[in-house]
């Protein structure tokens, strides 16, 4: 077996232990991919602009998200499915984060379900929401998310309608599911990943389960929440989950200053400026692009987290030196899970948290909240 030194290594890995099928879901985006190859090259394409004579003997890397605590500046942030790639993923994501000391957002979408995660964990977790056309399943997400004591809701804006993932739409990963028999013999010839999958808890959708009892297997859950979304999502809709929500509401999928602004006037009490990792809007702009503008817009009047293309901790230096409070990943951490459970996921979190002390120190940077004015910049032109 190869040595892995980076989150690159870990996707290597996830590639040869996952089928087809399964690695494709993860790791591709929507349409022509120009939105998710943008995350990453926008992210390569910023320069880091060191001081010397500075002491870093002592770093500080921890923040709030929230009011929760965060060893390092990231979130692990919402990820349908994740018991596709581990048994009982999502568990093993979250007591891998709990561990490590920073938030945990679970999918709505998810295999494991919210009441699972508490009984799992001690430390509240975070419960995205997808809204759905039927506002009595939303109220009751809202009701159990709140009785099983997550400490914050982040609701998803920009999945109103299904995007095209064409490797999905080819391998017949889409509801109603009908993988290609190819795909099939693909997963059979993975058998490690195929008997390890018999050990999960659960089979479904068991976080959509109780809303629609009557769906008792995959297939037609899957379609019912396929054909369920809320394409009329506008602010009253925010309004009345605010209105609902007694904690923390954390508004995920804005990229643009004038939505920010809308998000504070709403009562949010952080956004996440997110393009869905490049898996909705093909061509929207990179989120490290954005990212700037609308900091410096809503100031503190909301905090401002950032998603989109992180993939060490070199990423999350740049995202606070262009304004955001803290940083969330999805398929960095994913990658970990597929190539080895719980102990993959906490693979990839000390290999960012190392290469964020690493970039800190090397950069003459002391507090990773206040990397100074200047620091992240364009390359300088030759
Ligand atoms: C396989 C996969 C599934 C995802 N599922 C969800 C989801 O259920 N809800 C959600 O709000 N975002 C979801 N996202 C988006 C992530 O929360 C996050 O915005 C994105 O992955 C960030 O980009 P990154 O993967 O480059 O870190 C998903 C992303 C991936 C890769």
């Amino acid at each position: 077996m190869s040595v892995i030194v980076n989150v690159g290594d870990l996707r290597d890995r996830a590639h040869r232990k996952l089928p087809k099928a399964v690695f494709q879901y993860v790791d591709g985006g929507a349409y022509d991919e120009l939105t998710l190859h943008r995350n990453r090259e926008d992210l390569n394409a910023l320069a880091l602009n060191e001081h010397v004579m500075v002491d870093v003997s002592k770093l500080d890397t921890a923040v709030t998200m929230v009011s929760d605590k965060a060893s390092m500046p990231m979130a692990m942030g919402p990820v349908g499915m994740c018991g596709m790639v581990w048994p009982n993923g999502e568990i093993a994501a979250a007591q891998a984060a709990e561990a490590f000391g920073i938030p945990f957002c679970l999918s709505l979408f998810s295999i494991n379900s919210m009441e699972d995660i508490a009984k799992a964990t001690k430390t509240p977790f975070w419960q995205q929401l997808y809204m759905m056309k039927d506002r009595a399943v939303n109220q009751h997400v809202i009701e159990r998310a709140d009785a099983v004591g997550c400490s914050a809701l982040v609701m998803t804006l920009d999945v109103h309608v299904h995007s095209q993932r064409w490797a999905d739409n080819r391998n017949g990963l889409v509801a109603p599911l009908h993988l290609m028999p190819s795909n099939v013999a693909n997963m059979a010839l993975h058998l490690p990943w195929a008997v390890r999958m018999l050990a999960s808890k659960s089979q479904t959708f068991a976080n959509m389960a109780p809303e629609h009892p009557e769906a008792k297997w995959v297939i037609p859950l899957a379609e019912w929440v396929n054909n369920g979304l809320d394409n009329s999502i506008d602010t009253d809709t925010i309004a009345w989950v605010r209105s609902l929500w007694p904690r923390k509401l954390i508004l995920k999928g804005i990229m643009r200053v004038d939505d920010a602004q809308r998000a504070v006037d709403l009562g949010a009490d952080a956004i996440i400026v997110s393009n869905h990792g490049g898996r909705q809007l093909d061509s929207a702009p990179s989120t490290i692009s954005v990212l700037p503008q609308i900091a410096r817009a809503v100031g503190d009047q909301v905090e401002v987290f950032w998603d989109g293309g992180l993939r060490s901790g070199f990423d999350i230096v740049k995202a606070m030196g262009r304004g955001a409070k803290a940083c969330l990943s999805g398929r960095a951490w994913m990658y970990g899970l597929a190539a080895n459970g719980g102990k993959g996921v906490t693979k990839a979190l000390n290999i960012i948290d190392q290469e964020l002390k690493d970039c800190l120190s090397l950069g003459g940077f002391t507090d990773v909240k206040a990397i100074p004015e200047g620091t992240v910049t364009a390359q300088p032109a030759l």
